[in-house]
């Protein structure tokens, strides 16, 4: 224990209390003792590097390359995916796979390449392997996008698991993002990035890394082209990134490098190339389709940690009806459930909460529940007693529970990689649904355990089944929320089987939004936090998440009202669109800033309500293309060197550009825009990209631009749908798509594709039809005809 430990244990005492901070320091020496006994000693070490090219056998999509010293497998899959794995590491078993391994592509074939390597030429992507063992990414065209330079192995001696180190080379100009939810992106920066799920146990901002969720999963944009790479191996690693230059040193263009070491754990990698909406694509083909939310969880939500009781619950309600703001949701947190025990309710405080559930419900507002992972351990607690009779916790090597420290105190963890505990686990949920809960928020499930000094989780020797193959906590934690998730989303389809689940979980891994989103977790207030948010979610999208957002006016403190309004008008245009924060922070109810934040939080609550259609046409979208929401100004040009760089402004869909005020005191703000034509949504101004414009920003609302030609569904004001049209360029035509959702259910709605064009003076608007565009059945309106 060091003096950083004894601070933390002080603050410890004051966030907790005395009983449960010596709880924190017995759980610590507990985990220190378990490692020391369960995990492998430190070992001398063999290096190891794949030596040259001994032979080569054709397969299915590719073939195996053998070399001195390992063996290098490659496929293409039909999705257009390349997979590559050293020492006969297989696609499969994968945490991250929505199923199999997609089939091989047979067109691809692998052929000699220069100077006695081999490449696999496919119709996306060529993989090309030098004698050595370098791998190159290369485009159709022959471009090269990434060189993996051969990959170096340490071994202990005596046999087991090593670490390795693959160096990466990408052209100068290019930009990395990704890497899970990083606070200080999206581009991210040179540093050092480490893949550990993590709960950072203060309210974070932009310089916090890692975070709760982090993936090997990398965005790279080039001119030459962009491409996903994941590295699918669980353990613990670092990333090392370094942004290349041109024309650095003396004229000479410098590479940009990527450098991941693992510290065990499989070598093998899947790499996806082409435009952004391409990657993401083959990218949801391969991890799965995300999680369609119900509509009302598109709409405006409403959390807290210490509501404390049904009146105050009634109240905050009453609150919004009141002043007539629209709200679909009530979170409620760890302080509704029975001395902190996740499945309970604190029936003194919470009587009846099937009827407040009922009567909330009437009026469009659905409750959602927050879901600990950590069972306190205490006969008598149902949970707990249910669990043990399955044996579902977490042991030690030596078949003792591991026991650690969360809310509720002394706790045990289910073990959520082995199936028959996923499905108890799934079960559980029916005592929410019989509360009234409609959604559930699954939280510390890096997973977090309070620990006086060391790392705030189990033990890295902790057993886990890993769907039958056994292993330990080095390869499981990254994996714990994700397969939580799983758990609850195949519960609740089977408990709900006529609703969509709704649930967003603080960690998780690649795949995870197989089973719904995220949220930034307990970011902290302040203009910087406020920029992290947008970080977060941006970052997430590229890493296949699309839905998630921050808690609105940071997780820790009393934002101005200037900073609670501006976070506000951001969180309006972002999928998961909810307010939160602790127990010790100010509140968060909009009318609590004065009379003009009230009327401004308002103005976006109402155009937030009059978007939902286009927020379930983006959602469906998502579901089938992988295309986020919030997606980077690059997203349609990555060739634009100066979209790249630009991170405080997004596109919403393919129709809005939304430039939110990420500094105080602002009344204006440069917005930089992709081609073509855009109109300011509040004047109707016209500005015409690419370039950077100045435009009004003032404290009543931030920039929403609409691109010339968008199609865009909106609830009219009798509360039916409608669409939105900005007048296309002169001479040019434009269009969208809408999908039609009944709210919930499996029902497949269809994809409207509209049309419109200019009719001399008049903007058209058709329905594309197998009998070319027909009059649509919608109401339209007009917008963007001053400007001409
Ligand atoms: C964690 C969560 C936060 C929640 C709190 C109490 O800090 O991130 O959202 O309010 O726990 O449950």
């Amino acid at each position: 224990m060091d003096g950083r430990d004894l601070v933390r244990s002080v603050k410890l005492v004051g966030a907790v209390g005395a009983a449960q901070a010596v709880r924190t320091v017995r759980a610590a020496w507990r985990r220190r003792r378990t490692d020391a006994a369960g995990l492998p000693r430190p070992a001398a070490e063999r290096a190891r590097m794949p030596g040259t090219i001994e032979e080569v056998e054709p397969g299915p999509g590719g073939g195996v390359i053998r070399f001195g010293r390992s063996e290098l497998r490659i496929l293409v899959a039909v999705n257009g995916a390349a997979f590559w794995a050293w020492d006969g590491a297989a696609a499969e078993p994968s945490y991250a796979l929505a199923g199999r391994c997609p089939e091989p592509d047979p067109r691809a074939s692998l052929e000699p390449d220069k100077e006695g390597g081999w490449r696999v030429v496919a119709e996306r992507v060529t993989v090309a392997v030098s004698r050595h063992g370098a791998v190159e990414i290369r485009t159709p065209g022959g471009v090269t996008l990434r060189r993996d330079l051969p990959p170096r192995w340490w071994e202990p001696a005596d046999g087991g698991p090593g670490r390795w180190m693959v160096r990466s080379e990408v052209a100068p100009e290019a930009r990395f993002f990704g890497l899970g939810g990083r606070a200080g992106g999206p581009r991210l920066r040179d540093g050092t990035y480490r893949l550990w799920n993590t709960d950072p146990g203060h309210a974070f901002s932009p310089g916090d890394d890692p975070l709760y969720i982090t993936m090997p999963v990398q965005m790279v944009v080039a001119d030459a082209g962009t491409h996903l790479l994941f590295h699918d191996n669980s353990w613990d690693g670092t990333v090392t990134l370094r942004e290349g230059e041109e024309g650095a040193g003396s004229g000479h263009d410098r590479a940009g490098t990527s450098e991941l070491r693992m510290q065990g754990g499989p070598l093998r990698c899947w790499v996806m190339v082409g435009t952004p909406a391409r990657v993401l694509l083959a990218w949801a083909s391969l991890t799965g389709a995300p999680a369609l939310p119900p509509r009302w969880a598109l709409g405006h939500q409403h959390a807290r940690w210490g509501f404390g009781s049904e009146g105050e619950v009634r109240r905050i309600v009453a609150g919004y009806r009141e002043r007539g703001l629209p709200l679909d949701a009530v979170h409620l947190d760890i302080d509704h459930y029975d001395a902190h025990q996740v499945f309970t309710v604190d029936r003194e405080r919470f009587p009846a909460l099937p009827r407040l559930a009922e009567e909330l419900r009437r009026d469009g507002i659905r409750l959602v529940s927050i879901v600990d992972p950590a069972v306190r351990a205490a006969p008598g607690n149902a949970v707990y007693d249910g669990g043990t009779d399955l044996d579902a916790f977490v042991r030690d090597a030596s078949g003792r529970l591991v026991e650690g420290v969360v809310w509720p105190g002394d706790a045990v963890f289910p073990d959520f990689t082995h199936a028959r505990v996923r499905k108890w686990w799934g079960g559980l949920y029916a005592e929410r649904l019989a509360q009234g809960f409609a959604g559930f928020w699954h939280d510390m499930n890096e997973p977090t355990s309070f620990t006086a000094f060391g790392e705030s989780t189990l033990p890295r020797s902790a057993r886990h089944c890993l769907e039958g193959r056994g292993g330990d906590h080095r390869e499981a934690h990254n994996v714990y929320g994700l397969s939580m998730a799983r758990a609850a989303y195949e519960g609740l389809r089977e408990l709900s089987p006529r609703e969509r689940p709704f649930l967003f979980s603080r960690s998780g891994w690649a795949g995870m939004q197989r089973y719904g989103g995220t949220w930034s977790g307990d970011v902290a207030t302040g203009w910087p936090g406020l920029r992290a948010s947008l970080s977060l979610v941006l970052g997430l999208g590229l890493c296949g998440v699309p839905y998630s957002g921050p808690d609105i006016g940071g997780f820790d403190g009393s934002p101005s009202p200037e900073l609670f309004l501006r976070w506000f008008q951001l969180g309006a245009y972002l999928p998961l669109f909810r307010t939160h924060a602790s127990r010790d922070a100010g509140r968060r109810e909009p009318w609590e800033f004065g009379a003009e934040v009230l009327e401004h939080a308002r103005v976006a609550l109402v155009e937030r309500r009059r978007l939902l259609p286009y927020f379930v046409t983006l959602a469906h979208l998502a579901r089938r293309t992988g295309a986020p929401y919030v997606r980077p100004l690059w997203w349609g040009a990555p060739e634009d060197r100066a979209l790249r760089e630009c991170e405080d402004a997004f596109l919403l869909g393919d129709c809005l550009l939304v430039a939110p005020v990420l500094a105080p005191g602002a009344d204006r703000r440069a917005v930089r825009l992709p081609r073509g034509r855009w109109y300011d949504t509040a004047t109707g101004q016209a500005y015409e990209g690419p370039g950077q414009v100045l435009v009004e920003a003032p404290l009543s609302r931030i920039p929403v631009l609409a691109r010339a030609g968008a199609v865009i569904p909106v609830r009219g004001d009798d509360g039916g749908p409608e669409l939105e049209v900005w007048a296309p360029a002169p001479g040019r035509a434009g269009g969208g798509l809408v999908v039609a959702d009944a709210g919930d259910g499996w029902e497949e709605p269809e994809i409207e594709h509209y049309v419109t064009r200019w009719d001399g003076s008049r903007v058209v608007v058709g329905l594309q039809g197998p009998d070319g565009p027909r009059e649509p059945s919608l109401p339209v309106r007009v917008r963007g005809l001053a400007g001409r």
